[in-house]
């Protein structure tokens, strides 16, 4: 079939460029001039596992092109995906200007009967906003074009996007019109295994059920990382309750990690765009509010332990900090635990030597030069000279570690170990003072320096 795909950025690149890889016939269409002629030469400025080697491919084998012509696009296409940025407004909702302005362009320059297709993640209501955007600008052209608006959210991971598109647990398809879900079936048939993956329903479900996945997401994160702090409190082993939960399948293995808080470009966002939208529909969403809440203190939680254990001496310590990104495999740092830390660290007048895999360059765009930030080429050139290591996100490198090597790095340093990475017995053992997330029981057994009161 022929698409058209509205933004390159990460959820359109991996959709246009994974319909490809099935046999569509693909066109992305940006703005942006300079990604575009980026693209074209098979330069992929994400990172994401599979994804460059994909773009070049498919766009070698004519299957896939780039251009900043919208009408091209358009022209050319039976499908066409919104795939554009929601960024949040001030108050948390979300901000739809990039998604109407497609509507706008769409409904200047459609020709044909076509289907247009909803991939951004979009407040309950939008698909009428689009619909009433396209058919405003047909109404002002005084032509009479068929087009339908359908729903279509995305549940991608970053790190394994490629794989989520590839190999979907489900397809979520929000329209009422039979002949728009029939389409869509026969663009997705290269993807759905079973019959049951492939769900259509009507637009504002398709709408919440995105917002619905990521917040009851949100929800486990923040659940278990209050049970952490319970259990830091009481003296139990957050990883041994997490342990003892899982195997639940009503509970399940995933998403039950306590870590430094939720971070990335949906949770946080999507968490508060509903809570928004269930405040303007006069609700007052109790839990959605304390997911954030839980999160957002969370995010401090490493900081109050590095201070539990510093007190008023941060000035002048140097910290060396593993990891940036907001999880593994990934050069995002929108949202990342690892900024609050970070800012929070230099308030306080240390210095840190950071490393992570992907994202110095993220980081030296973010912070720029500064004398309190040193980024580092490895996990062990981060460690010279610091008085303390702090992992924030959990690399597979970083699981590992030499820990005789640390230990003569650190001296008699400490580890603070925001994503519980870490045995506390097998760090006394090494002599490191470790602290963890939710790990008061160890703790109080080895009567190591990482006691909670
Ligand atoms: C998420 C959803 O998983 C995906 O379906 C949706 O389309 C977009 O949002 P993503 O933001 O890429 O994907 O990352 P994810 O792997 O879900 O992790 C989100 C955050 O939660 C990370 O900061 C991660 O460190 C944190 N997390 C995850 C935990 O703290 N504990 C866990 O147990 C799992």
């Amino acid at each position: 079939m022929r698409v058209s795909i509205f933004g390159t950025g990460y959820v359109g690149l991996v959709t246009g460029t994974c319909l490809a890889e099935v046999g569509h016939e693909v066109v992305c269409v940006d703005i942006d001039q300079a990604k575009v002629d980026g693209l074209k030469r098979g330069e992929v400025s994400i990172f994401e596992p599979g994804l460059a080697p994909m773009v070049r491919a498919n766009h070698d084998a004519g299957r896939l092109h780039f251009t900043s012509d919208p009408v091209q696009a358009i022209a050319h296409a039976e499908v066409i995906f919104i795939a554009v940025g929601t960024p949040p407004d001030e108050d948390g909702s979300a901000d739809l200007q990039y998604v109407l302005a497609v509507a706008r362009t769409i409904g200047q320059y459609l020709e044909e009967p076509t289907l247009v297709v909803d991939k951004s993640t979009v407040p309950v209501g939008t698909a009428d906003k689009v619909l009433a955007t396209i058919a405003d600008e047909l109404a002002r052209r005084g032509v009479d074009i068929d087009f339908t608006v359908v729903s279509n959210p995305e549940f991608l991971k970053e790190g394994d996007a490629v794989n989520d598109f590839m190999r979907p647990d489900r397809i979520i398809i929000g329209t009422g019109d039979v002949e728009a879900s029939e389409k869509m079936r026969r663009l997705y048939a290269p993807f759905v295994r079973s019959r049951e993956r492939f769900v259509v329903m009507d637009v504002r479900s398709a709408e919440l059920t995105k917002y619905a996945a990521n917040a009851m997401l949100a929800t486990k994160i923040s659940f278990m990382n209050e049970i952490a702090t319970i259990a830091e409190r009481v003296g139990a082993d957050v990883e041994m309750v997490r342990q003892g939960i899982g195997s639940d399948p009503r509970i399940g293995w995933q998403f039950i990690y306590p870590g430094a808080g939720y971070g990335g470009s949906c949770f946080p966002k999507d968490v508060q765009a509903l809570a928004r939208t269930a405040h303007q529909h006069g609700l007052q969403p109790r839990l959605l509010d304390a997911v954030e809440a839980v999160n957002e203190r969370q995010k401090e939680h490493l900081f109050e332990l590095v201070q539990r254990h510093y007190g008023d001496t941060l000035a002048g310590k140097t910290f060396a900090l593993w990891g940036l990104a907001f999880k593994p495999n990934t050069d995002d740092m929108r949202a990342a635990p690892s900024r609050r830390l970070l800012e929070q660290l230099w308030a306080a007048g240390a210095q840190v030597r950071a490393f992570d895999p992907e994202a110095s360059s993220e980081a030296q765009r973010i912070f720029g030069e500064r004398g309190d930030l040193v980024l580092c080429d490895s996990e062990y050139d981060a460690l010279e000279g610091a008085d303390a290591l702090i992992v924030i996100t959990e690399w597979k490198q970083f699981r590992s570690p030499d820990f005789g090597r640390l230990r003569s790095a650190l001296g008699d340093g400490v580890i603070f170990d925001g994503r519980n990475l870490y045995d506390p017995a097998e760090l006394e053992e090494a002599g490191i003072a470790y602290y963890g997330i939710g790990r008061g029981r160890s703790l109080t057994r080895s009567g190591s320096p990482g006691v909670v009161a």
